[in-house]
Parts: structure tokens; C-alpha cells; sequence
């Protein structure tokens, strides 16, 4: 049993221990918390674990080798680096850094501490149907780019038409449409083609100063790869990947619900199997053998590919803030 405690008790956090809990590998023991009420709430309706108000007690007193981040955005560098300094084991939730020069001193950090794994939580790409995508295109003779949508309205953006600034909006926070739903897409995009040659990104502001949505787009030697996200509204347009007569259509590129190849006489099969089960199992369940059998050769090139793809994910959404001319305010000179 993996004994794990969390950073952040929103319902993602939930969901994580839920999926953690059906995998039957791991085991809450310790719960952080601004609030004691909040912390004791959570382990309460969790089946009990030690709780923590202190940052520096947790790491200090938790039993646990390994910690879920899910803090906001913002957060996600100091707790990681005082997780690994304390010698646990980090699952971080996406984006897990804000810029290459957090993700180069956690790099650095790695080194250091050769025995602790370090996973980004993109769920996406440790799905059966995300396999099922790639090993689709892995058969396709000629790739002409794709087009990927993920657009769903959040809740929270009520919040902004009200006037106020919860984090997941907020350049305090880290947030934004590119921060939060945007990496799925650029996940998938460079998980299945590599790092583009250039890039562009074109955001819609909305009053909080982030990115509601927007458009990026992705060149390649030969093709594009265009990416529609945002949090202001919803999207129903499917994505696609283009061969050459054949194409693959995907209902969401964040979600991964649907999957289907048309052939080059237009016959649709479904190549994704329903989506049934906790959505974060499949990525629980891979951070969990790699921890539990590091040296494993197949883990252990499991886990230097996540941890590759994550400097390049980080890299890129780096590059395509930077190109939307959006820095967060702990980035600014003043
Ligand atoms: N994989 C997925 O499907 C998925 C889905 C949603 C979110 N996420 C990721 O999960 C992370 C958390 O997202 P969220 O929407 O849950 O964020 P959030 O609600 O803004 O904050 C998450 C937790 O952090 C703590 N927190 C909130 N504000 C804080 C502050 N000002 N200072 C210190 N701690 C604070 C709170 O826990 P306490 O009050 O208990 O301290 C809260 O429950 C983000 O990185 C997000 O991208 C992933």
C-alpha cells in the first residue's frame, strides 16, 4: 500500500482519493489544510487519516511517502520542492509549474534525490482511449496535422460576471483558459507529434486579466496543429486527426469520451471503449507501479518518458504564455 497525504481538499482532490481508494493500492494518511475544520471534514468522509494545519508538520509528522498537489497553480512549486526536500514522493496536478525556471530547479532537485518519482497528473494521456488514439496515428502512413477542441463553461466564471476573482481566473493564481483546460489538448498534441517549430498563441482577455479562451496554433515541419480551449463557454465541435484520406474524430480532446477512425471510404469505427470508471484510475494506477517497482525497465521508461513529456509540456505552455503576453504576477519585476 502506497500511503499518500493531499495538498488541497477541493473535488478533484475527492476524485484523486476515490480513484486511489478503488485502485486499492494506496492509502490516505495524512490530509493538509488552512482550516482544521476543512482538513477534518475531509478525512472524516474519506475513512480517517491524520490532519494537518502546518505545511512544515505535515511533511515533518505525516506518515506518507507520498503527497498529491492540488493546490492552486501557484502553489504547486514550493510545496513540491519542500515535498522532495522532505523525501516524499510527488504526484503534482497540472499545469504542475508555471515557467522552465521552476521546472529546471525541480529538475535539478530530481537529480539530488535520485530515489523520488515525480508525476504531472495529465490524466488525458494515461487513458485506454489516449493509447488507443496513438496507436492509431502510429498506423496512419501520412499525418496532416489535427484540430483539437477542449471548451467547457465553468462554474467559476459566474463568479467573474459577479465581480469577483476566484483563483482558477486569477494571474495571482496561475489560472486561466491555457493553464487549466489548455494543457490537455497541448498534452496530447505533443505527446503524439513531438514539439512543434513554432508557435503562436492568440488569447481573449476577460476582466481578471487571463485568458478566457483562445486559439493556439502549433507548426510543424509539414503540417499544423491548431488548439481551441476556453473556460467562457461551451464547445461542442469534435476534433480530429488528419491522414490522408482517413481521419480520426475525437468528441473532446480534454475528455477523450469518443473515439472513432474514418477510413479513406468514410467507414466510422470506434476505436475508444466507453469511459465507465473514475477518470483519474488509469493515471493512478501507472504512478503506482512505478513507485512501487521503480526499477522495473518498462516503469522505469514509463517514468523517464512522463518526466520528459512534462518538461516539454511545461516548456511549451511557457512559450505559448509568453507569445500571448500573459505573465503572472509572481513572474512581474514589481
Ligand atoms: N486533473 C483534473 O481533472 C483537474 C480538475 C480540476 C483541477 N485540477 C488542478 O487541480 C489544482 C487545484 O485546482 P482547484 O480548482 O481545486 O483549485 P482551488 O479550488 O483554487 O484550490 C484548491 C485547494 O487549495 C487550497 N487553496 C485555495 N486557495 C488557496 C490559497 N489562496 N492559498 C493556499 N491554499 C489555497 C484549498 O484547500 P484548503 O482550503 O483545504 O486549504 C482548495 O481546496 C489545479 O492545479 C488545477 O489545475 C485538475
Amino acid at each position: 500500500m502506497i500511503k499518500f497525504g493531499i495538498i488541497g481538499t477541493n473535488w478533484i482532490t475527492q476524485q484523486f482519493v476515490e480513484a486511489a481508494q478503488a485502485s486499492r493500492l494506496y492509502q490516505l494518511s495524512a490530509v493538509y489544510s488552512r482550516h482544521q475544520e476543512t482538513a477534518a471534514a475531509f478525512s472524516a468522509k474519506n475513512g480517517g487519516a491524520d490532519t494537518f494545519t502546518d505545511l512544515d508538520d505535515f511533511f515533518k509528522n505525516g506518515v506518507f511517502s507520498t503527497v498529491y498537489i492540488a493546490s492552486p497553480n501557484s502553489l504547486h512549486f514550493q510545496q513540491a520542492k519542500q515535498a522532495i526536500n522532505a523525501g516524499k514522493h510527488i504526484i503534482v496536478e497540472k499545469p504542475a509549474f508555471e515557467n522552465q525556471a521552476e521546472m529546471e530547479s525541480i529538475q535539478e532537485l530530481l537529480k539530488q534525490n535520485p530515489q523520488i518519482r515525480y508525476f504531472e497528473a495529465a490524466r488525458n494521456i494515461h487513458t485506454p482511449n489516449f493509447k488507443a488514439i496513438q496507436e492509431q496515428v502510429e498506423k496512419m502512413p501520412v499525418v496532416q496535422g489535427a484540430s483539437l477542441t477542449y471548451m467547457k463553461y465553468s462554474s467559476r466564471y459566474d463568479q467573474v460576471l459577479a465581480g469577483k476573482e476566484p483563483n482558477v481566473f486569477s494571474l495571482r493564481f496561475g489560472g486561466g483558459a491555457l493553464q487549466d483546460l489548455g494543457v490537455y489538448p497541448l498534452y496530447d498534441a505533443i505527446t503524439l507529434f513531438g514539439m512543434p517549430n513554432e508557435f503562436n498563441y492568440f488569447p481573449e482577455f476577460i476582466q481578471t486579466g487571463v485568458d478566457g479562451k483562445g486559439v493556439a496554433i502549433l507548426q510543424y515541419a509539414e503540417f499544423n496543429v491548431t488548439i481551441n480551449f476556453g473556460k467562457t463557454t461551451n464547445s461542442y465541435m469534435t476534433s480530429e486527426i488528419y491522414g490522408l484520406k482517413d481521419t480520426i474524430e475525437i468528441d473532446d480532446a480534454g475528455e477523450l469520451g469518443e473515439v472513432s477512425y474514418i477510413d479513406a471510404d468514410g467507414k466510422r469505427t470506434k476505436i475508444s471503449q466507453p469511459v465507465t470508471e473514475n477518470p483519474l484510475l488509469p493515471e493512478v494506477r501507472d504512478f503506482a507501479r512505478v513507485i512501487n517497482e521503480p526499477e522495473n525497465v518498462e516503469n522505469k521508461a514509463d517514468y523517464e518518458r512522463w518526466n520528459a513529456l512534462s518538461v516539454r509540456v511545461n516548456k511549451m505552455m511557457f512559450n505559448l504564455r509568453q507569445s500571448g503576453k500573459i505573465v503572472f504576477y509572481d513572474e512581474r519585476d514589481n
